[in-house]
């Protein structure tokens, strides 16, 4: 931990600020909170957590890259799946959730409008105030004709939405469980303070969602005894309310994670909990409550249950990599620019980033959850893991 540059006198005061405000709700809990809480709090606590305070997160002078900020033809990508589905629908709109510093809305929609098949609105479901005004500040600087199509909302649209539904990196950000599999019962991660700062505690679940989950993984991957992971379970509910409002449409998700028998393998027995701080990845999610990133990898299976229980068909799982080169990757690259230009090197050199397997090309996956949309549908015609999940 300690190379891990340390954060400006103004920053700690304000990580101080929210270990306060999380100090005093250990206490008024009987001295200890679940992880999941602690999480909430650290991200999303209005004005000090860390998605929701006024730090810079993404992009080289941030915390950590994601695919949009490493390069634009990210965003083209899923944009050919979207022109699919508004070509079905004859129309509809875009809903994307949690746009980060709007790096894809602006790709994805420059692209439609390539392809002549923009969407009725672009609307951004965001919880922070800060990254909110942040993608209103890059939409106006690179899309200022368009400005008038996209909307900020503060809750889901009403049912009966039709059109796609985008999240790059959100499931990952939900406030996940910690968990401990003793052979015969489940223990849950809490988190208490002492004067040495906050503390693990591990308590038996009484949480009966949470019981009713582990014992399902136990059955389905065989934990061994002492096995620690985690377990997100804000994903179905999530998935729930968001299919509810889709009357037609696709959701694409796209995050790091994996099918659950890799999830659960017996030799990740630690979990994936992982922390981002100056583009170093470290597990201590103790460190400056609030300045750093806290995530989990996303389990895949649990995504497809979820939605397919939500009455959505799981209408594609493949790779980062699949998905980018089946929506035309490729063909990007090489219209950026003769082979030997600056232009065209730099965007190989991104490409490689997005699609070799050491990189992001297989830990990040995208899944296609649908509803009454016909496919297969651009990035998931080439390869097919469903059976996997
Ligand atoms: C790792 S960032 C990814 C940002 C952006 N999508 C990108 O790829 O650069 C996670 C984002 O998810 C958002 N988020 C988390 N839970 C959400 C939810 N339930 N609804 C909408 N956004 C959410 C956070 O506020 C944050 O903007």
């Amino acid at each position: 931990m300690n190379e891990l540059p340390a954060p400006p006198e103004h920053a700690l005061a304000l990580s101080e600020q929210l270990s306060e405000l999380i100090r005093e709700e250990i206490a008024a809990h009987d001295g200890a909170l679940p992880f999941s809480v602690y999480m909430e709090r650290c991200l999303y606590t209005t004005g000090l957590g860390y998605y929701s305070a006024g730090s810079r997160k993404f992009g080289s002078a941030g915390d950590f890259v994601t695919a949009p900020e490493l390069s634009p033809l990210f965003g083209r990508c899923p944009a050919q799946t979207c022109a699919r589905v508004l070509e079905q629908l004859e129309g509809g709109d875009i809903l994307e959730f949690g746009a980060g510093s709007g790096a894809l809305a602006v790709d994805v929609l420059g692209e439609l409008e390539r392809l002549g098949h923009l969407p009725g609105r672009y609307l951004v479901l965001e919880r922070s105030a800060d990254l909110r005004a942040r993608q209103q500040q890059r939409v106006a600087e690179q899309l200022p004709h368009l400005r008038d199509r996209i909307r900020w909302l503060d809750t889901l649209p009403e049912p009966g939405f039709a059109g796609v539904l985008l999240a790059n990196e959100v499931v990952d950000a939900m406030p996940a469980e910690r968990f401990r599999w003793t052979g015969t019962g489940v223990e849950r991660f809490c988190v208490t303070c002492s004067a040495a700062g906050f503390e693990w505690q591990l308590q038996a679940a009484t949480d009966e969602v949470l019981i009713t989950a582990v014992q399902g993984l136990q059955q389905d991957c065989g934990l061994a005894a002492g096995y620690i992971s985690e377990v997100n379970l804000s994903i179905a509910p999530w998935l729930e309310s968001v299919a509810g409002v889709i009357g037609r449409g696709l959701l694409l998700l796209c995050d790091y994670g994996y099918p659950r028998h890799e999830y659960y393998h017996p030799q990740r027995n630690r979990g994936t909990l992982m922390c981002h701080y100056r583009h170093r990845a470290h597990t201590d999610p103790f460190l400056w409550p609030g300045l750093q990133d806290i995530t989990t990898h996303v389990d895949f299976t649990a995504v497809a249950e979820a939605g397919v229980a939500a009455g959505l068909d799981v209408t594609g799982y493949t790779t980062q990599a699949g998905f980018l080169l089946d929506s035309g990757l490729d063909g990007l690259l090489q219209a950026s620019g003769p082979v030997d230009s600056p232009a065209y090197i730099k965007a190989a050199q991104q490409v490689k980033q997005l699609t070799l397997p050491g990189d992001m090309g297989e830990r990040f996956a995208f899944i296609g959850l649908a509803k009454d949309i016909d496919g297969p549908l651009p990035g998931f015609r080439m390869q097919d893991r469903r059976h996997r999940l």
